[in-house]
């Protein structure tokens, strides 16, 4: 049986979270970014139940979830020296850094790696768990594996309810798009996963960073640094297409009078790449309850956040463009 919990100023609701995690239970609740399921990071029958609950692949590491650096210390050998500047400027916060682990963080974690990804979130509620628990907490979003990653408690309960023992709802999350997640086990700073911290604020701080090259790119040749970048997220039931940006209104219009006239219901979103940020996720699962056969989205920039708006939408789309 799932506890759900509206608990959005209740303290105790959150210590006892925090405990039923000590216990080796799991957890579901808000963060900055989306909302997180989360169980001891350093109990590895607590972690499988994450991969039970989500169906998820065995074979895609976790993110740890920390509230104070005493803990990362723990789980990382050899710091890189950019490190220090990075939680400076950007922890707590929406990044995710990769780095190499230490012997206490178990295998099903990292999925058998030498390298761990952990993230300091900002959301009070988050943090408030983390600290109540006194641990880190693995974490991955609180979807069903291949559904998109939960940003409203709703999507949650849809999801998670009976698979996990609490939830904690506690609103709309901030972003709507899960972490950046930057890579500083080796020399060069990498870029795995776009996300509210931007590409170009991390080459502000770190002067150069490589990005995986399949951030926007199908590629059959290379491989997704981040195991979890290899599967079709994100991706609603109805089919998805990216509308180019040189495309002309004239040419959509006609474009969905013919899809239309072929029997499909289509959806046409055409919206900043903030508002796409904040909303996509969400738009993702209303396309499927309202029965849309075909959701159009048309592109925006891929500077700022705008790259990480790309990265979802492309890998929803099947990287079909019109
Ligand atoms: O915003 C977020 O990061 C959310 C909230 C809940 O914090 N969490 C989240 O977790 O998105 P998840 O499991 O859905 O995505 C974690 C990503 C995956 O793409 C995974 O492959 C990658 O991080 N990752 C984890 N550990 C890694 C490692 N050691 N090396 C490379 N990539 C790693
Ligand atoms: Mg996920």
């Amino acid at each position: 049986m799932t506890i759900c919990y509206q608990a959005k100023r209740d303290r105790v609701k959150l210590i006892e979270a925090g405990k039923l995690l000590k216990d080796g239970g799991t957890v579901v609740f808000p963060t900055e970014t989306v909302y997180g399921l989360g169980a001891n990071g350093l109990d590895a029958n607590a972690v499988k139940k994450i991969f039970i609950a989500k169906g998820r692949p065995s074979d895609n590491p976790l993110i740890l979830h920390i509230a104070t650096r005493a803990w990362l210390d723990k789980l990382i050998v050899e710091p890189p020296q950019i490190l220090t500047a990075l939680i400076k400027d950007f922890w707590p916060g929406p990044l995710t850094l990769v780095l190499k682990k230490s012997a206490l963080v178990p295998d099903i974690v990292t999925a058998g790696l030498d390298t761990v990804a952990v993230r300091m979130p900002s959301h009070a509620i988050a943090r408030a768990i983390i600290e109540a628990a006194d641990l880190p907490i693995a974490a991955p979003s609180a979807n069903l594996s291949g559904s998109p990653s939960p940003t409203k408690a709703a999507h949650v309960i849809a999801d998670m309810m009976g698979r996990v023992d609490m939830i904690i709802d506690g609103g709309d999350v901030v972003h709507g798009l899960e972490s950046t997640v930057l890579d500083i086990s080796s020399d060069t700073p990498v870029l795995l996963r776009p996300g509210a911290v931007t590409y170009e604020q991390l080459v502000a701080r770190c002067g150069e960073v490589r990005l995986d090259p399949t951030l926007l790119a199908h590629s059959t040749l290379t491989k997704p640094r981040a195991p979890g970048m290899k599967y079709r997220h994100y991706a609603p039931r109805a089919d998805v297409f990216v509308v180019a940006l040189e495309r002309t209104d004239a040419q959509v219009a006609a474009r969905i009078e013919k899809l239309k006239s072929e029997g499909n219901k289509i959806l046409y979103i055409d919206y900043s790449a903030e508002q796409l940020a904040n909303q996509l996720f969400a738009i993702f699962r209303n396309a499927d309850a309202d029965g849309y056969d075909i959701v159009l989205v048309r592109a925006v920039p891929t500077d700022q956040i705008g790259l990480a708006v790309m990265n979802r939408l492309l890998k929803a789309a099947d990287y079909k463009i019109i």
